[in-house]
């Protein structure tokens, strides 16, 4: 008998975390795999989709210009319902902490369609950091019928806040899996960088982060970059109009600072691989970064991924400028603190978290034929 799992993605990582889970369930026999896009995210998710050549069965065009949360979410909500209806799957998967996921996760229940949750149990503690994240991670949680855990860590936090040890699987995370799929090949940059200079990574786009935060982000990069001549930063800026404004206003005319359109993904690696340093605020390069070796300073905080800074591969630094620039001036100039942080440690799985992720789908088909 065939089985229906509709894979909802919106965003541009959870489309790069989702694109393995996808392909996996494309390869089984018994199962058929649609793919809903709710396009919370327009540009970065057809971007990523056509990059893994992934085609949507199913496409809401959410997105709007300044999209509120709560508008964001009534869309969703409407929209998923009837389309859930109309689709009958038997099972629903979404990966992460967007608003996509966290209203997939309340129209499945409202319907009593099981859902499973990728990345599940990834937690600061504080609900209103990352934000509204947090929140929506829990709300999941707590809707959720398979919880696929990342780590041992995500695992425990899921064990605290009770739910049932036969509802989780440590999987590793799908990052990984998409990561290796990617970085074997070495694709074109197709941005000019200068062979003399190190290269500094930066991406920025978190909602605590807007106003004053990001403002003092830009001023800090603006001072590395004129301090240290012999650095290019390369900024490809997000598209949010609260991020892309101000990155362009503030640092477009600095001469070692390239501010760019998001990148594919498969450049976007290269990139990261070309790297010294990485500066951001994203949580999927904090995952992919000590896998590649890169050391990341990452303008937060607190981090619901503490198992790459308990290694000390990555750090903590806030949106103080002096915090962002005194750390970063110590990577470029202190080989040994450098090389402690770019040991190329992977706490974040071994590549076949999808693969894991299938079975327990596989195993759940079989016991209810
Ligand atoms: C969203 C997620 C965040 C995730 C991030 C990944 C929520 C509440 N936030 O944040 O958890 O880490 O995506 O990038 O779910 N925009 C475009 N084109 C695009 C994408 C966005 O123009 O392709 C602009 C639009 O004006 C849109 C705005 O960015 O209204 C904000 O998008 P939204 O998805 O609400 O929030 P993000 O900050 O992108
Ligand atoms: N990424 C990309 N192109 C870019 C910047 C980032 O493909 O120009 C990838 C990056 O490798 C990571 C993901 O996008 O896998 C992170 O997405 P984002 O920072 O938007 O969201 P977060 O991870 O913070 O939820």
């Amino acid at each position: 008998m065939t089985r229906k799992v509709l894979c909802i993605v919106g965003t541009r990582p959870e489309a790069i975390k989702m694109a393995p889970v996808i392909k996996a369930l494309q390869a089984e026999e018994h199962i058929v795999c649609r793919v809903l896009a709710t396009a919370q995210h327009r540009g970065l998710l057809d971007q990523v989709l056509e990059g893994f050549a992934i085609t949507a069965d199913l496409d809401l065009d959410i997105m709007r210009p300044h999209q509120s949360l709560t508008a964001l979410t009534s869309r969703l909500l409407v929209e998923l319902d009837g389309v859930l209806q109309a689709e009958q799957p038997d099972v629903v998967l979404a990966q992460g902490d967007t608003t996509t996921v966290m209203s997939a996760a309340l129209a499945c229940f409202y319907l009593q369609i099981p859902f499973g949750h990728v990345e599940a149990g990834l937690r600061t503690g504080d609900l209103c950091n990352p934000f509204p994240e947090e929140a929506n991670r829990v709300i999941a949680g707590k809707l959720t019928r398979w919880h696929f855990a990342p780590t041992q860590h995500a695992v425990d936090n899921l064990l605290r806040e009770g739910v049932a040890a036969s509802d989780i699987t440590l999987t590793g995370n799908t990052v990984i899996d998409a990561l290796l799929m990617t970085a074997a090949q070495d694709s074109a940059l197709g941005i000019q960088l200068d062979p003399g200079k190190r290269l500094v990574l930066v991406t920025s786009h978190r909602r605590e982060n807007f106003g004053e935060p990001f403002q003092h982000i830009c001023q800090a990069l603006k001072r590395l970059a004129e301090c240290n001549p012999d650095i290019q930063i390369l900024y490809p800026v997000h598209p949010n109009p609260n991020v892309k404004d101000v990155a362009y206003q503030l640092l477009g005319l600095t001469p070692n600072i390239i501010l760019c359109a998001p990148l594919d993904y498969a450049p976007f690696i290269t990139a990261m691989k070309r790297s010294y340093l990485i500066i951001s605020d994203s949580g999927g390069i904090q995952e992919e970064a000590p896998a590649l070796g890169k050391p990341v300073l990452v303008l937060r905080e607190e981090t619901e991924r503490p198992e790459a800074v308990d290694l000390g591969v990555v750090k903590l630094v806030g949106a103080n400028p002096d915090t962002i620039v005194e750390q970063a001036q110590r990577l470029l100039d202190d080989p040994q603190a450098y090389q402690g942080m770019a040991r190329g440690v992977s706490p974040y799985g071994d590549g076949k978290a999808a693969a894991r992720i299938v079975d327990v789908l596989r195993q759940y088909f079989q016991s209810c034929a």
